[in-house]
């Protein structure tokens, strides 16, 4: 439908054994949470039309690509991670011409769009879904999601003992169209939201089919949600583990990073291939460890997956560096790029994960420092953009946005808040529509309201209200992204060279750049690198010395 970005950059190069080159080997791209980023129609929810309208703002901020969030037809049970049609829109959102206007105009600004696919879950209104439970016990339906006969006396306990993700079972009871109580369902997160059963061919064939809708669009690539939960281990075996959420992340799971999942992933790989201007894939997959996290990157699997041991990485120089060694290290023998990610719609924003102690991990409930919190933020973000590979930035975080810690418990619509009994719950903090102007109602965002309230003094942190203002967040952001772009070397390769700095400094060259970041509390006198490119705070250079400000990053061009 839609006519494709023509000319990809040829990007970065390198010598590492299987590297690729191309235009998302070192692309900074922008996460847009269609909610929550621009209201078009003054309905209080956000939509495509209004991501249209903002491009150029997202063109001006320089980014090479925007991953959008679902906005497919959805209940929206799980704010669109529910999908009822994979091949519609959501009305709240809009319809397929305002995708492919959004589309056109991306690419007319010279921008590639990303968009979401959850291929492990779709919503209990799936049609599948729907006439599997109308069609009873039996329906050859239900063999593409997971029905099981419960266990007691009288099938009254789940198959299993696996726990959603959003808490509690990760079972729910079907009741049969007679009324009696029937088989079980599996749902790893909310039960609005039935897992598919990757083993069913008719399941693989719909998802080859949806990638193919998409790429005709003209869609660069896809996100893919959980990418790492489709297959389940043979027989659906008990955990046996008291404390399965603990665990999360540190083992592998029999619902988690099975080996089977490749294959998909290979088949998918071959569809992408066939399109021109490098469509790519990116995992969202949560693993043990990186280097299973590299199994999903392989070349002739998914482009990217993200790196979420580095979002959970402290405001500590010897963690930093650890977790950027190991990341590099990981991808390097799969000669895929390491991406780097600080936020999204799924954690704690990280200007308020640095404002606390370390240690609370992603999901936190108090504002804590907040002036520590933006300096450590804005360090950070110049760490994040000189490192080799991909870095992906969460609308706002350009802004230096919080996350909001004291939503009314009325305003909330996170699933997980309601099932979880406060033990994650905490992501509608940072999913708050993101202030365009100083006034108004919600401050720009839209004509309406705010689907979820918007703190006060929000508009001091508007777009409006930093355009312009040396220093202010968003410039530094527009900064270093055009930096990036005018010196490939800071994103290019798979190496950074650790030169010697003072405790709680790190000193990484760069070809043609040195960066310095002070994660200590302390200014600290370093040797001067060269000319400053960029600060994330005022240096002071004094001839051969220069002095660090506490929590502060430097770009210097040598
Ligand atoms: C990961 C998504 O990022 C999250 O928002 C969602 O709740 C789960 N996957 C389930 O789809």
């Amino acid at each position: 439908m839609t006519q494709h970005l023509a000319a990809p950059s040829t990007g970065t190069s390198d010598d590492a054994p299987g590297h690729r080159t191309g235009w998302w080997q070192d692309a900074v791209i922008y996460q847009v949470y269609p909610r929550s980023f621009a209201d078009g129609n003054g309905d209080g929810m956000g939509d495509l039309a209004g991501v249209t309208a903002r491009l150029p703002y997202l063109r001006d901020l320089g980014v090479d690509a925007v991953w959008l969030s679902p906005f497919y037809a959805s209940p929206q049970a799980d704010a669109g991670y529910d999908v009822a049609d994979y091949r519609a829109i959501d009305p709240m959102f809009g319809t397929l011409l305002d995708a492919d206007a959004l589309i056109r105009e991306a690419h007319g600004l010279g921008l590639r769009i990303i968009v979401d696919l959850v291929p492990n879950h779709s919503s209990d209104q799936h049609e599948w879904f729907k006439r599997a439970l109308a069609e009873g016990p039996g329906s050859a339906l239900r063999e593409r999601y997971h029905f099981r006969p419960g266990k007691g006396t009288d099938g009254e306990l789940p198959p299993n003992d696996w726990e959603s993700i959003f808490g509690g079972p990760a079972w729910t009871r079907t009741v049969n169209p007679d009324g009696t109580p029937g088989d079980w369902y599996l749902h790893l997160f909310a039960p609005e939201q039935p897992d598919f059963n990757w083993e069913h061919p008719a399941v693989a064939d719909e998802f080859r089919s949806i990638l193919r809708f998409w790429l005709d669009m003209g869609v660069d690539g896809f996100r893919v949600d959980v990418a790492h939960g489709l297959v389940k281990a043979e027989g659906l075996p008990d955990l046996g583990a008291h404390d399965q959420l603990k665990l999360l992340g540190n083992d592998v799971m029999p619902f988690f990073d099975q080996d089977g999942v490749h294959e998909i992933y290979r088949s998918w790989r071959t569809i992408l291939d066939e399109y021109p201007g490098e469509r790519i894939a990116v995992a969202e997959a949560w693993t043990p460890t990186v280097e299973r996290t590299a199994n999903y990157v392989r070349p002739d699997e998914m482009h990217q997956a993200f790196n979420f041991q580095y979002l959970g990485t402290a405001w500590d120089a010897a963690e930093l560096r650890k977790v950027i060694d190991i990341s590099l290290d990981a991808m390097r023998p799969v000669g895929a790029p390491t991406t780097w990610v600080l936020s999204n719609h799924d954690v704690t924003r990280h200007a308020t994960r640095f404002a606390n102690p370390a240690g609370l991990g992603t999901q936190i409930r108090t504002p804590g420092d907040r002036e520590l919190g933006l300096r450590r933020a804005r360090a950070a973000t110049l760490l994040m953009l000189a490192l080799p590979g991909s870095a992906y930035v969460y609308q706002g975080e350009e802004l230096g946005l919080p996350d909001v810690t004291d939503l009314p418990d009325e305003a909330r619509q996170d699933p997980s808040f309601f099932r979880a009994e406060g033990q994650d719950g905490f992501r509608d903090g940072c999913r708050v529509p993101i202030p365009w102007n100083r006034e108004g109602t919600s401050y720009g965002f839209g004509a309406g309201g705010s689907w979820l309230p918007q703190p006060a003094g929000w508009g001091e942190l508007s777009v409006e209200a930093q355009t312009g203002v040396e220093g202010s967040t968003l410039e530094l952001y527009r900064a270093a992204i055009a930096a990036r772009r005018e010196h490939p070397g800071l994103g290019a390769g798979a190496d950074v060279e650790w030169l010697d700095g003072p405790e709680g400094v790190l000193v990484l060259g760069r070809p043609g750049f040195v960066c310095t970041v002070n994660t200590t509390g302390a200014p600290v006198r370093i040797a001067a690198r060269g000319r400053v490119l960029l600060a994330s705070a005022p240096v002071t250079v004094d001839g051969a010395e220069a002095v660090l400000p506490a929590d502060t990053t430097v770009w210097w061009t040598v």
